[in-house]
């Protein structure tokens, strides 16, 4: 039923006309879809030659070569994407639907796509150290946060096998401590202003090729050869970036 408001005027009327007016809206400022100066272009990294260091802890080079394989694939389809949401049109734009339209499919799949270039630059860049202990800034934020190494370890681990796909530990800008979180999917159960510093793949491309089902010794391999002198980097980049430096 439609009612009206303080001016007699008929609700359903105001609802059309603001939806009118958010139209033309849309139309005059399209400049060409999501990318107004055209689709950026990503390029995949070549992956460092000291991963392959991953080989002494039972992480194969095979392992990797078709994990990169994996990677490029993101890469492609996030170009693919940029370019189809550049094409897209007002009469696009206009047939947005939550239960499916084409734009809803490109806007969640670009995050699908972007976050599984950007989780795998993580991984691929910090794994191929030595392991060990944490060392350097991250070693003193990860006892300030934890408690301890062991007690980080303990939890990390734990994490890891409770996840289906992504475990990070990030730097909470808010707080400035680092926590460790499930992201089961490329894009799932993203936190605002936390910054992954260190990323392990659980997915099963990233382990069942050398470990059958043995998440557990997976994951000790992992401890074995991360780089922390990158994960410092990653740490102090995340900390910079909170300053706004
Ligand atoms: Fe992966």
């Amino acid at each position: 039923m439609a009612t009206n408001n303080d001016n007699g005027i008929e609700r359903r009327t105001l609802f059309t006309a603001a939806a009118v007016g958010a139209a033309a809206a849309v139309t005059a400022s399209f400049t060409g879809g999501a990318f107004a100066q055209g689709a950026p272009t990503i390029a995949a990294i070549p992956l460092p030659e000291k991963l392959f260091n991953t080989a002494k802890a039972g992480i194969s080079r095979k392992t990797h070569e078709e994990h990169y394989e994996l990677y490029k694939g993101y890469v492609t389809k996030v170009n693919e994407i940029r370019t189809k949401l550049t094409a897209l049109t007002p009469a696009d734009l206009g047939k947005a639907n939550a239960s499916f339209s084409d734009l809803r499919e490109l806007k969640t799949e670009y995050t699908f796509a972007l976050g599984g270039v950007r989780n795998h630059e993580l991984y691929f860049r910090h794994l191929g150290g030595t392991g060990g202990d944490p060392e350097g800034a991250v070693a003193a934020a990860i006892k300030a946060s934890f408690g301890s190494v062991e007690a980080w370890k303990a939890d990390f681990k734990a994490t890891a096998l409770a996840a289906r796909g992504w475990v990070w530990l990030a730097l909470d800008r808010e707080d400035g401590k680092l926590f460790n979180y499930i992201g089961d999917s490329q894009n799932t159960y993203p936190v605002w202003n936390a910054v992954p510093v260190l990323a392990i793949d659980m997915y099963e491309h990233a382990f069942y090729l050398d470990f059958g089902r043995a998440k557990a010794k997976y994951i000790d391999a992992y401890f074995s050869v991360i780089d922390w002198d990158a994960v410092n980097a990653n740490l102090k980049a995340a900390v910079t970036a909170a300053k706004g430096a």
